[in-house]
């Protein structure tokens, strides 16, 4: 039995991440490939309680070193009892966010450093990457149009940061792929869903 591959979907907020993630895994499960869709903070029992933790509650309820633990234990949780026994059994996982969004948002935003960050990884999640990352990008107002949409009632802790953060956010995901070119894909968010889809999909037919 081969090991199936993971993927992960990475961007700002209202890029349509978890909006691929839905079209892409009906579209890979058509292809006849189990297909497990996750999402981070969450994915598994404990990954999902400490998520509540992560979420709720006023923008400071948490130090910066605080919140990168709490999200290395989180997607400890996830790899150990989700991820892995998926990979393991051949299924493909696709993530709606992983370390690298760690790597972005606690790191770029809460000052905590790439090296500390990946060290948590390494010793939470044995290191485990994604086979393949593809980095959502779309016009900061675009993205904020979509959110003012569907968040008509209120954004989570995690989506009330201000512009010019959504900004160094956009920057750091960018300087991520561009210093591991093998595993980052940038994709043309702004496009309509399905095209988006089309695009992504087309750059994983040589695994199907
Ligand atoms: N390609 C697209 N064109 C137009 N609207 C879109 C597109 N993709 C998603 N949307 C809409 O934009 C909104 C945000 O999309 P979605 O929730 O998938 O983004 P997200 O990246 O998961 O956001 P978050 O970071 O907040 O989880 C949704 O209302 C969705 O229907
Ligand atoms: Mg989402």
């Amino acid at each position: 039995m081969t090991r199936g591959r993971f993927i992960t979907l990475e961007g700002g907020e209202g890029v349509g991440k978890s909006t691929q993630l839905r079209a892409l895994t009906a579209a890979i499960a058509a292809r006849g490939v189990e297909v497990v869709a996750t999402r981070e903070p969450g994915g598994s029992a404990g990954a999902e309680a400490i998520r509540g933790l992560l979420m709720e509650g006023s923008d400071d309820r948490w130090d910066a070193r605080s919140e990168a633990l709490l999200f290395a234990a989180a997607r400890a949780d996830h790899v150990a009892r989700t991820i892995r026994p998926a990979l393991d059994r051949g299924a493909w996982v696709l993530c709606d966010r992983f370390v690298d969004s760690s790597r972005a948002y606690q790191g770029g935003g809460g000052g905590i450093t790439d090296v500390d960050l990946l060290a948590l990884h390494g010793f939470g999640s044995q290191g485990l990457l994604p086979d393949r990352t593809f980095l959502l990008t779309l016009q900061a107002d675009e993205a904020a149009e979509r959110l003012a949409v569907r968040d008509a009632g209120g954004a989570d802790r995690m989506g009330s940061k201000p512009a010019d953060y959504q900004t160094r956010l956009a920057a750091r995901f960018l300087e991520m792929a561009a210093a591991e070119p093998d595993r980052w894909r940038i994709v043309d968010a702004g496009k309509p869903a399905e095209a988006v889809t089309d695009a992504i999909m087309s750059q994983l037919e040589s695994w199907l």
